[in-house]
């Protein structure tokens, strides 16, 4: 007697839905998995197109070797309630179409939010990936688009064991948690190799390990009152170290409303996956307000410096890596000595941050 190949049965319909660029850095594998898992399901792309600059979302699908989306909403920028509006507007006829067993989503932005919501209000499970985050900052978007996720999906993909706490604190039963871990590392491990033979700081004349490299989006930071002073403590840093500055969209228009003058930094359009993952690799140091750059430098053991009062990721603070130094730009200047005298180590990665997250993802709908 020969064994048959476990097969599900109806095939699954799985609908994932992406719309930023970090949103696709953790699903790239996730999709890929499950697609191995369950080749006789359907698996469906939709875009909302929250982001849609060719360097913020095109190049990620050509690097990460996501399939093209199967729809694309074309939701655009717009206020918080536009976007989300639009996006659920724009995505209920799809999941009418679709009839999909299960809605994926990834991480805590307005599309997020939107798909949650959606699929909620049509009965259709939902799968949150990276859950439990918390900064306990309600001022924050994605600290609202977290907790509505977590509350409204059947399926908890958490990637550090403070998320449990943090969901149990809201009432959230331990059955709908699985502690699964990154999938933003897998995409790293999957894409080392290549990253590692870039070369991307030598190409632009600085030297591996001799750089800071610097990126900032947040409103909170760049749509006030700070980002002059932030822009003129990094000329400053320039003086002491080569700073290396991939400006997201949002912060360019801001420095050219301001006309910020930027002499000494080494300014470029927003990077592709593998030119950007070499740079961190290489940097002496990170200065960012991202929360995917808080994990990746944690991952990589580079040293990392966060603008902002709070983290969701405090496991990256617990780690060695990372260093939250409030908002106030001032705190840029300790910089150079903080680095002085601070002891290699070999970094040591949480828990499950070992490149098969998206396999354990799988695992539980296999
Ligand atoms: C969103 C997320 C944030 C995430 C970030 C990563 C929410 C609430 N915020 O903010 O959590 O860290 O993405 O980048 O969902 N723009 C372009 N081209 C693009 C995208 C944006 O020019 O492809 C410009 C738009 O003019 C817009 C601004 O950048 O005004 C901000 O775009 P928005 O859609 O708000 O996204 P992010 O600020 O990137």
């Amino acid at each position: 007697m020969r064994w048959m190949a476990q097969v599900r049965w109806p095939p699954m319909r799985i609908v994932y839905v992406i719309g930023t660029r970090p949103n696709f850095v953790k699903t790239a594998p996730v999709v890929a998995a499950m697609g191995r898992r369950m080749p006789e399901g359907r698996h469906t792309i939709v875009h909302t197109g929250q982001h849609y600059d060719r360097a913020m979302s095109e190049v990620f699908f050509e690097e990460l070797g996501v399939p093209a989306p199967d729809h694309m909403l074309e939701v655009g920028s717009g206020s918080h309630a536009t976007q989300t509006a639009r996006t659920m507007e724009r995505l209920e006829p799809v999941l009418e179409e679709e009839q999909p067993d299960l809605v994926m989503v990834p991480g805590d932005v307005n599309s997020t939010l939107a798909a949650v919501l959606t699929a909620a209000k049509m009965q259709i499970p939902v799968a949150h990936i990276e859950s439990g985050l918390r900064s306990f900052d309600r001022t924050m978007p994605e600290e609202i688009n977290r907790i509505v996720a977590d509350e409204f999906s059947e399926y908890l993909f958490l990637h550090s064991d403070e998320a449990i706490e943090n969901l149990r604190a809201e009432g959230i039963p331990d059955e709908r948690m699985h502690f699964v871990g990154n999938t933003m590392i897998d995409t790293l491990v999957a894409l080392e190799e290549r990253f590692r033979a870039a070369g991307s700081a030598s190409r632009l004349g600085v030297e591996p390990g001799g750089y800071i490299l610097v990126t900032l989006h947040r409103p909170a930071l760049v749509d006030g009152d700070l980002l002059p002073g932030t822009v003129r403590q990094l000329t400053e840093l320039a003086r002491e170290m080569p700073v290396v500055f991939p400006v997201h969209p949002r912060t360019r228009k801001e420095m050219e409303a301001i006309s910020a003058e930027h002499p000494g930094l080494l300014l470029s359009e927003p990077l592709g996956y593998v030119d950007f993952l070499s740079l961190v690799a290489d940097a002496g140091a990170v200065l960012t307000d991202s929360g995917g750059i808080q994990e990746e430098t944690t991952y990589l053991g580079v040293p990392c410096f966060t603008l902002r009062d709070n983290t969701e990721r405090p496991v990256t603070i617990r780690a060695g890596t990372n260093t939250l130094l409030g908002l106030d730009p001032a705190a840029i200047a300790g910089i150079p000595a903080a680095l002085t005298g601070r002891p290699a180590k070999p970094p040591e990665p949480p828990p499950l941050w070992d490149g098969h997250a998206a396999e354990r993802i799988a695992d539980t709908f296999a």
